[in-house]
């Protein structure tokens, strides 16, 4: 398998034994690091990472991913570049591609990743825009495969927003990976016609099956796993909430849902997460319409069957992998 140079912008563009690759390098990495073993094999590389949106892991595993791996990481946040102000996205990924050996980008448009990858002619890679969330996906399928074992035939069921980045990203990677995939949520915020067509076309060869229901009990019924996301995205008008409320809250991943599923299914959420009134938004959904709690409840969320502190951990290794694949000569 060589992946060097690819740009990770969707998992649309790999192989189900692409995504594997990456995957199981993931968990070299993981043990390696468990076990004190150096990778450091891209001494003396620069990489950039671009943020027009906060971040907590995904900056996090970037920064830590890289020196684990012996290289330099620059951090450009929200201000303080030029880029998209007074230089436009193509200027600045010619500039960028020649200062650093890889560059990611989070920030509010597709096109503005797909940009940067067709001009700077170094790796590019998504840590999340309006569209997809890819390396996201990989770090929560290898919390699937440490739980369960294996990611064909599981059933997944992810409820919500579905037609954002997580919903988006999950129905591809599950149409790639041969998941018995369930997006329950209001048909108003399910994925495009053209993206369902396109994983219904990918999983007719992968033995995926990918369902859209409004109707909780078919969605969830059996399933091994159970994912949501925040019901109003980074960079979308606050003043949805009120609508989004009313659309999600019979969604809300709580007690009587998880129960719906296997018995030993697992709850995993990307974070970050309201579940309680310990944030500053979540308090304010609070004063305004009287929820403690919205895609998942506290008890959800703090119980035996929630992995997301594994799934958060794992962005590092699966983010390591996803450089070291594309950077390093196998
Ligand atoms: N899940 C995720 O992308 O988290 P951050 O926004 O903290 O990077
Ligand atoms: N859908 C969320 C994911 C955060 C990791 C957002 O875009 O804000």
């Amino acid at each position: 398998m060589n992946l060097k140079n690819r740009n990770l912008l969707t998992l649309l563009d790999f192989t189900p034994e692409e995504i594997k690759y990456f995957l199981d390098l993931a968990k070299r990495l993981k043990k390696e690091k468990k076990e004190g073993i150096p990778h450091q094999v891209l001494k003396g590389k620069n990489i950039v990472l671009l943020f027009e949106k906060d971040s907590t892991r995904t900056r996090c595993a970037f920064e830590v991913a890289a020196y684990d791996l012996g290289m330099n990481a620059t951090y450009i946040g929200s201000s303080g570049s030029q880029m998209g102000k007074k230089e436009s996205i193509k200027d600045t990924a010619r500039v960028l591609g020649r200062m650093f050996d890889g560059i990611e980008y989070r920030g509010y448009k597709q096109e503005t990743v797909e940009c940067l990858a067709k001009y700077s002619k170094v790796p590019v890679w998504n840590g999340l825009t309006e569209k997809f969330h890819p390396t996201q996906i990989l770090a929560d399928f290898l919390t699937i495969e440490e739980e369960k074992g294996h990611l064909n035939g599981i059933k997944f069921a992810y409820l919500g927003d579905g037609r954002y980045n997580m919903g988006n990203s999950y129905m591809v990677g599950s149409a790639k990976m041969g998941i018995d995939f369930r997006m329950v949520g209001p048909k108003e915020l399910w994925p495009s016609d053209d993206l369902i067509s396109k994983c219904k076309e990918i999983a007719k060869k992968t033995g995926a099956k990918i369902t859209l229901t409004e109707n909780i009990d078919e969605g969830v019924k059996d399933c091994d796993v159970i994912s949501t996301d925040v019901w109003v995205s980074m960079g979308e008008d606050p003043n949805v909430w009120e609508e989004r409320i009313q659309l999600l809250k019979p969604y809300q991943v709580n007690k009587e849902l998880m129960a719906k599923a296997k018995e030993d299914a697992i709850f995993i959420h990307c974070l970050p997460s309201f579940h309680n009134l310990e944030t500053t938004v979540g308090m304010d959904v609070y004063n305004k319409f009287g929820l403690n709690g919205l895609e998942v409840t506290e008890e959800v969320f703090e119980g035996k069957a929630s992995k997301v502190f594994d799934e958060a951990e794992n962005r590092l290794h699966t983010i390591k992998a996803v450089i070291y694949a594309t950077m390093v000569e196998e």
